[in-house]
């Protein structure tokens, strides 16, 4: 797990300064239409992150191959620093009735970004476990991306609707 540890957190401090450079910002958007097109795309990449969960899910449960299971990762990895360009104000809930996303995102907007932040981290700390080939460390990533990664963001950011 050393190696994992260390790529983290050396992504996650580049991270870090990246977005102290960049962070006077959310996006807007112009008009109703982008903001459902943006909420489309939105929800393409949530699912697309859904999907990579599951099979890697079947790989630390013993089934699947390995690179399906780093491409996966791979996938999550690649999304994490995208997703603040997917969130532009007036995208809401408020504004679009099928949305789940809270309005606290635009009102705490610096934590939504440190939870994409950790997100970015967690999976690289995957893909350095799933690099190195060792089970308990895999199994132990992917637990803690699944419950703080995706779950952190959504405990507080999330509003799940029946469906
Ligand atoms: C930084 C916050 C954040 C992180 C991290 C995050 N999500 Fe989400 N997710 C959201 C929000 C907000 C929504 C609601 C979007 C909407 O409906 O407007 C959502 C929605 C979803 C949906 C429903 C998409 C749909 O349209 O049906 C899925 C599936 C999902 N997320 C999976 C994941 C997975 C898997 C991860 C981790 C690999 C993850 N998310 C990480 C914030 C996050």
């Amino acid at each position: 797990m050393r190696p994992a540890r260390t790529l983290s957190w050396t992504i996650g401090a580049g991270l870090a300064a990246f977005v102290a450079l960049g962070a006077s910002g959310q996006g807007q958007v112009a008009s109703e239409e982008e903001a459902m097109e943006v909420a489309e795309k939105r929800s393409e990449a949530m699912k697309s992150m859904g999907q990579s969960m599951r099979t890697l899910k079947r790989f630390a449960e013993g089934r699947g191959s390995a690179e399906d299971a780093a491409a996966a990762a791979t996938v999550i990895a690649d999304t994490a620093p995208a997703l603040p360009s997917l969130f532009p104000a007036g995208t809401g809930m408020a504004a679009l009735p099928d949305s789940e996303s809270k309005e606290v995102i635009w009102e705490e907007w610096d934590d939504f970004v440190a939870a994409t932040e950790r997100l970015g981290e967690k999976a690289a700390a995957l893909q350095a476990a799933l690099d190195a080939g060792d089970s308990g460390g895999i199994g132990a990533a992917f637990g803690d991306l699944g419950k703080n990664g995706c779950g952190g963001c959504h405990s507080k950011f999330r509003e799940k609707r029946d469906s």
